[in-house]
């Protein structure tokens, strides 16, 4: 065999795979039909979609809170050129990396469309049309997602557009219809509004970021609002249709009430769907359910040599659980006992203020009949945010009525996306509400929010309130 182990797809599952596999002594391949690496990840999704976050976030501040901090600036516009040039900078500095992390763990890249020809044998088809082949012994598939287009109005990239041609637009949008308020429309849709676009957000259920827990959704529409953004929860979308620069979409709600918005752009952004073409899975008798490739508990498919992980299988499209499941196949395959525990897989929606969740959803609970308490504390009760002018949000902690154990810790505010690992290291020691409410948190700071919540989850005594 030419390798130990080879992976299909750069993203954050197959390059973290790569180095782990590199680290524990097998000789590794990594297959990726693009020129650069990282995948959805850092070409097209986290890394992109942050940086042009940051920057708008940057001019909203200077355009929103500056004069009350005292600062007065003449002039404020935006270089929209400029701004897309560092945001490609960004990915640039990235994806090199990647490159250098093969280089220095004695991965091999190769580039090409990597396919099956039978378990063992992988062709590789460059840009150039050239193939080869190489043997190996085990396989990774971690061929990632796309975006899903409704069914009606395939993406036409210029009008109908998706996450990717949203990243990449040469101006900003008049008027951007946004369909589905998930975590992209939430994300892209912040970004255009902070820099001047007037954005609508049309969802189809009855909440915003609905995989999250429900009051996360609720605070979440009020900031919106404040932004200026129009939102149309429960309408569902009946058609798409562009005309010149114009594109027209008609929803209705559950009452068939007919809405009709004219925008410049349309983002659709209902959701991903798993990638699996080109990999020729029918020479190895690997099937599909829904578009994922299905895997046991150990991440296996139907085909022993055969492993998949990341957004082509079961379980939510992120980042950081692609990496955990790279890591956990390589361990495996070295004959480790790795573990993972997906219920403290943690969410993150990168608006301002941040949303961020882990455990149990308050609707999960209520359906499982498990008896639960709650504690909850406002941003706007705390000193460090009322320093900052971030008094928007709040913490709420949901813990086992009986035990105290905490269930889930769900939090939107400021910096909620890295004060969430502390939810996640409660969590993962099993911590009740009081283990965290009595210990110090410094102040001021966000994170006493969670201690106050943690204290009015465990004995209803929240000093600040
Ligand atoms: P991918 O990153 O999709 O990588 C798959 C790779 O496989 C691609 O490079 C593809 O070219 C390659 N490939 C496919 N088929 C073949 C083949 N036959 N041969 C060779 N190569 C092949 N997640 C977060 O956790 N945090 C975020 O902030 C975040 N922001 C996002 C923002 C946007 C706009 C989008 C679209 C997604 C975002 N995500 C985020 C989701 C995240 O990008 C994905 O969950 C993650 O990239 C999945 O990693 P993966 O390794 O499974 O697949
Ligand atoms: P999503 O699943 O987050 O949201 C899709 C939304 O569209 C849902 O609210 C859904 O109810 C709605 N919807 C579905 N069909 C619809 C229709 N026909 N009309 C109107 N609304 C409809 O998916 P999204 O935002 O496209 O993102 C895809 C995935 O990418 C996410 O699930 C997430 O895994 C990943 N991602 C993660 C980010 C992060 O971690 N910060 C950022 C961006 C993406």
């Amino acid at each position: 065999m030419d390798y130990n182990v080879t992976i299909i797809g750069s993203g954050p599952g197959g390059y973290v795979a790569a180095i782990r596999c590199a680290q524990l002594g097998f000789k590794t391949a990594l297959i990726e039909k693009y020129d650069t690496l990282g995948g959805t990840c850092l070409n097209v999704g986290c890394i992109p979609s942050k940086a042009m976050l940051d920057s708008s976030e940057h001019f909203a501040n200077a355009k929103e809170n500056f004069k009350a901090h005292g600062i007065n600036v003449q002039g404020l516009k935006v270089d929209f050129a400029a701004m897309v040039a560092r945001k490609a900078d960004v990915v640039k500095q990235n994806v090199d990396g990647i490159a250098f992390l093969m280089k220095k763990n004695k991965v091999d890249v190769h580039h090409g469309i990597g396919s099956f020809v039978d378990k063992n044998t992988i062709k590789i088809l460059a840009k150039d049309g050239s193939e080869k082949k190489i043997t190996t012994e085990y396989v990774i598939i971690a061929t990632g997602s796309k975006p899903t287009p409704l069914p009606f109005a395939p993406f036409d990239k210029k009008r109908i557009i998706s996450s990717t041609e949203a990243l990449e637009l040469k101006e900003i949008p008049k008027h951007l219809i946004v369909i589905g308020g998930g975590v992209i429309g939430m994300e892209l849709g912040s970004v255009y509004s902070r820099l001047g676009s007037k954005v609508t957000v049309v969802e189809f259920l009855d909440n915003l970021i609905p995989t999250m827990d429900g009051t996360l959704g609720k605070e979440l529409q009020k900031v919106a609002k404040k932004m200026g953004m129009d939102i149309y929860l429960g309408h569902k979308v009946t058609s798409v249709n562009v005309k010149g620069k114009e594109v027209t979409v008609t929803a209705e709600d559950k009452q068939g009430k007919a809405l009709e918005l004219k925008g410049d752009y349309c983002l659709v952004s209902i959701g991903r769907q798993p990638y699996t073409e080109g990999l020729n899975l029918s020479a190895v008798g690997i099937g599909l359910d829904k578009g994922r490739i299905p895997v046991d508990e150990h991440l296996r498919t139907s085909v022993d040599n055969i492993y998949a992980i990341g957004d082509v299988i079961r379980g939510p499209m992120l980042a950081h659980k692609a990496e955990e499941e790279g890591v956990f196949v390589a361990e495996r395959l070295a004959g480790q006992k790795p573990h993972i525990n997906y219920l403290l897989i943690p969410g993150v929606v990168y608006t301002w203020p941040e949303v961020a969740s882990v455990g149990y959803t308050e609707e999960q609970l209520k359906e499982s009949g498990r008896a639960y308490k709650t504690g909850k504390f406002p941003y706007k009760a705390l000193g460090r945010a009322r320093a900052s002018m971030d008094t928007d949000g709040l913490v709420k902690i949901l813990a086992d009525k009986n035990t105290d154990e905490i269930l889930g810790v769900h939090i939107i505010g400021a910096r909620a996306a890295d004060m969430i690992a502390a939810g996640v290291t409660a969590m993962e020691f099993r911590a009740a509400a009081e283990d965290v409410a009595r210990m110090s948190h410094a102040h001021p700071t966000y994170m006493e929010a969670v201690k106050e919540a943690c204290l009015a989850a465990t004995a209803n005594r929240p000093i600040h309130i």
